[in-house]
């Protein structure tokens, strides 16, 4: 069975609550059960983590290592300053998809910059709470796609 981790940095935890004309009424809560439950029907077993603390994401990307079979990642602000999670990101040899609720892409100048998009697959941005979804859909048809073919390589 393919395992994924979820991953959640900063200030996630509050989601529901925090700032909803950006982010929405959705709890972190309620997209982890939503995924569990598209996960099982796509054969897939999932983990999920979120931490406020660089090192502690770090950390959890180190452990999945030989654990999971790719990563989910909503990096939250560090997607936009933290080159020490992307290299965490690239030193564990998975697939890696970037997630963020709102497309920061039209947001502030300084959102615009993803370190994380460095050493992902692809990135989701602007879906809301959707953007979990299509990130779970993108990586269990990659993780297919790549034990049919025996390639590591990204979706052709
Ligand atoms: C976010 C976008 C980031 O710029 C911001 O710092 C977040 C959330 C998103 O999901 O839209 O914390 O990653």
């Amino acid at each position: 069975m393919l395992s994924i981790l979820v991953v959640n940095g900063p200030n996630l935890n509050l989601l529901g609550s925090r700032q909803p004309e950006v982010y929405g009424h959705v709890t972190l809560a309620d997209i982890e059960a939503d995924l569990t439950e598209l996960a099982a029907a796509r054969g897939a077993s999932l983990a999920f983590f979120q931490s406020n603390g660089e090192g502690a994401l770090i950390d959890a990307i180190h452990a999945a290592r030989g654990v999971h079979d790719a990563i989910i990642i909503n990096a939250g602000a560090y997607t936009h300053s933290s080159i020490a999670l992307m290299d965490a990101l690239a030193s564990v040899d998975l697939p890696v998809i970037e997630v963020h609720l709102s497309n920061i892409h039209a947001r502030e100048e300084f959102r615009h910059r993803s370190y994380i998009a460095r050493v992902a697959v692809g990135q989701i941005a602007g879906f809301g709470p959707l953007g979990y979804r299509l990130a779970l859909e993108a990586a269990v048809d990659l993780l297919q796609r790549q034990a049919a073919t025996g390639t590591k390589g990204p979706a052709s």
